[in-house]
């Protein structure tokens, strides 16, 4: 097991009602079927405060459950400064996610926040479903760059 440290992983976009929940949802799914849900903790959590307290947006729930993954429960939450302490990788989906993050967080000396396709070996963002009406291109891409995680953390 390779970079046993790094497994709190915050996933982070602009309303955490569309990506950044479907990227906790997606890791759950994944860390569970590959048997290493007792060794990585997930949340999600959004840059504004537009859209905190509300449910994930049901096109996004929709296109999770089309692949049997439920996020019954989630409510999104607001990034906060404290949150840097209690992390140990912070996943934006673009890089607004990550101008603002590390505004919220004062900087990154840690080096802890990145972009979520930069782990699969992509420059490119997660374009927001919630302007692109995309879900499916969203999930698949999520699941690429979260499939490149484990393999970073997990892999041989
Ligand atoms: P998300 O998408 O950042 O992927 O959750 C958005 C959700 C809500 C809004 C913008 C983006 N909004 O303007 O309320």
């Amino acid at each position: 097991m390779k970079n046993c440290a790094n497994r709190r992983i915050m996933f982070i976009c602009l309303g955490n009602i569309c990506r950044s929940p479907m990227a906790e949802f997606v890791m759950r799914d994944l860390v569970k079927k590959q048997g290493h849900a007792d060794s990585i903790s997930i949340k999600s959590s959004a840059t504004s405060t537009w859209e905190i307290g509300n449910p994930v947006y049901p096109p996004a729930a929709a296109e999770l459950a089309r692949h049997g993954i439920s996020c019954n429960g989630k409510h999104a939450e607001k990034l906060t400064a404290q949150d840097y302490g209690k992390y140990d990788m912070f996943i934006c989906m673009d890089r607004q996610n990550l101008r603002d993050s590390i505004e919220i967080f004062g900087g990154d000396p840690d080096g802890k926040v990145s972009m979520l396709l930069s782990h699969a070996g992509e420059a490119r963002e997660v374009a927001d479903p919630w302007y692109t009406g995309d879900f499916s291109t969203a999930y698949s891409d999520i699941v690429k760059g979260c499939t490149a995680i484990l393999a970073e953390l997990f892999g041989d």
